[in-house]
């Protein structure tokens, strides 16, 4: 990596905010530098820069600060730095883990937009790249993509919001893990600003570049603890023109595993597995008024025994020729297929997809959820979401288990609806008895949407003391006095790290 700007670092104890709006001198100096139409302190427009995109994690910033520039990203956390003033890296404030907003120990921190970094670069077709500023959203860098004939291999529901920045920071996985990884992966090089202000940047775009440790891998994951993205370089994949989709209802998730293995040995075509549950699709449904996927079918045919937890897999196969036929030759043979829905243009697919990608929405609809994000070994899958439907309804009254994920990853979103937003030692209660299953069975705490402030208790149960002091002392190289995302990932300083929820206040 290139050093860039050598910025003034400023040694000394981080100072912390009440939360109040005022701190005059650092609003002047952050407003001399971007002007005052990019330095928010109005609470009308801060407020959506404060609250995660769930509700659960809100607190008072000093400033939103909208820098348009690399140089003007340095220079705000310089300003930072010279004040003692945390700061929270925010994109498109999709983030599931109380990350992006000023929330725990990060309250009165400047909230550091980088929304105004959009600018997206031609696409190098030979070496399958992009590059773009860390604010471009998803969807906008999938466009581009696309009219170069190539795609993201990433991509997930909260394409339209979410940036670069943010899926490069929380190494986002999403709906084609499966075939293209997960967004490590996907990263070629990338430019960070630093606590301190100096500049970091490798966008060679060279695949074969071996000289030491690999830092844009660094930062991806970091979850805005180590730098700030300011631009980031995307590997691109192939273009499908020709894809299937399959909403397959099932007789039990044993046989939805029968499948997926069936397809992932089968069907090279193999882009998208996901799962979900009828109650799941039902909710969704009721929230966007949708009707039935099987409308010619009785309505609780895909129930046995009037049970209510059939699972569906969405299946998508894409490809250069049309792989409708490698699809059907595998679910015809597949043993518990209840039903299939199957679409081949985009506007039929886009209605099964909204059954899948619909579901945060409607969970959310029924209030703050307890959210988590859990993997845990496909060979126990069965036993661990039986054994979810069993501890739930005890731990937590009133309580309601939404289940759904990507299986090829073995990756389940476990939210739970019916807690007050305010219990706070209920929600950590429950929190803690499943990931502590999750941890018994072998599986991962945080599957793809990062720690930040909701998990960081419970990071030991993932990773050992070992692995804790390393990204400890990786963070305190980097950021040593804790300007950046304080009570992310990492404890802020002088708070140490034990399993388990955090100790209530007396
Ligand atoms: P933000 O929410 O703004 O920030 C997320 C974290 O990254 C924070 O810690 C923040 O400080 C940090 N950060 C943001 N930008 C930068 C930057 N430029 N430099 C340094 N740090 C930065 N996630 C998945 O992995 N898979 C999914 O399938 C998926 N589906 C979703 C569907 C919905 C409907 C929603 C609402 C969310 C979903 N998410 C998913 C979660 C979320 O979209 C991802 O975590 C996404 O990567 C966040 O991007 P963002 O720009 O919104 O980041
Ligand atoms: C999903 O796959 O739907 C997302 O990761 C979002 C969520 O878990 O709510
Ligand atoms: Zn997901």
């Amino acid at each position: 990596m290139e050093a860039g700007t050598v910025g003034g670092i400023v040694g000394g104890t981080v100072r912390r905010n009440t939360g109040r709006h005022g701190d005059s001198r650092l609003i002047t100096d952050l407003m001399g530098l971007l002007g005052v139409a990019h330095v928010l302190v109005d609470p009308d427009l801060t407020a959506g820069y404060e609250t995660d995109w769930t509700g659960a994690f809100t607190g008072r910033a000093t400033a939103v600060a909208r820098p348009g520039s690399t140089d003007e990203v340095a220079a705000v956390l310089r300003i930072c730095a010279a004040h003692g003033v945390p700061v929270v890296p925010q994109g498109g404030n999709t983030g599931l883990v109380g990350g992006s907003v000023p929330a725990g120990a990060a309250i009165g921190a400047v909230v550091l937009s980088l929304r105004r970094l959009t600018a997206i670069e031609p696409v190098d077709a030979a070496a399958g790249l992009v590059t773009a500023g860390a604010g471009a959203t998803l969807a906008d860098v999938q466009a581009h993509a696309r009219a170069a004939g190539l795609d993201s291999g990433v991509d997930l529901a909260a394409r339209d919001s979410a940036t670069l920045g943010g899926i490069a920071a929380t190494n986002a996985g999403g709906e084609r893990v499966l075939r293209h990884g997960m967004t490590r992966g996907q990263v070629a090089g990338l430019e960070a600003v630093l606590a301190d202000g100096r500049v970091v940047r490798r966008l060679t775009g060279l695949p074969k570049d071996n000289v030491g440790y690999d830092l844009p891998a660094l930062f991806v994951g970091s979850e805005g603890t180590l730098g700030v993205i300011t631009r980031v370089q995307l590997r691109l994949v192939g273009l499908p023109s020709a894809r299937t989709t399959a909403l397959i209802a099932l007789a039990d998730i044993t046989s939805a595993v029968e499948l997926l293995a069936r397809l992932r040995t089968a069907a090279g075509s193999l882009d998208a597995v996901e799962l979900m549950f009828d109650d799941g699709i039902d909710l969704v449904r009721a929230h966007q008024g949708l009707p039935s996927p099987f409308p010619d079918r009785p309505a609780d045919r895909s129930r046995p025994s009037g049970a209510h937890n059939t699972p569906y897999l969405l299946v998508e196969c894409a490809g250069r020729t049309d792989p409708s036929d490698e699809l059907a030759a595998v679910v015809e043979t597949a043993t518990g297929v209840l039903d299939v829905a199957v679409a081949t243009t985009p506007t039929e697919q886009a209605r099964l997809w909204a059954y899948r990608e619909g579901h945060t929405a409607a969970v959310n609809a029924l209030g703050v959820p307890v959210k988590l994000d859990v993997a845990v070994p496909l060979s126990r899958i069965t036993a661990f979401i039986d054994g979810l439907r069993e501890l739930v309804p005890a731990v937590a009254r009133p309580a309601r288990l939404h289940l759904w994920g990507h299986l090829a990853e073995a990756n389940l979103h476990v939210n739970v609806t019916g807690l007050d937003r305010d219990d706070s030692r209920g929600r950590e209660k429950l929190t803690d008895v499943i990931l502590t299953r999750v941890a018994a069975d072998g599986g991962g705490i945080g599957a793809e949407h990062g720690v930040g402030r909701a998990k960081m208790a419970w990071a030991g149960l993932s990773r050992s003391p070992a692995e804790l002091a390393v990204i400890a002392a990786v963070k305190h190289a980097l950021d040593p006095a804790c300007l950046l995302n304080p009570g992310v990932l990492v404890p802020p300083y002088g708070i140490a790290l034990t399993p388990g929820p955090p100790v209530p206040p007396a």
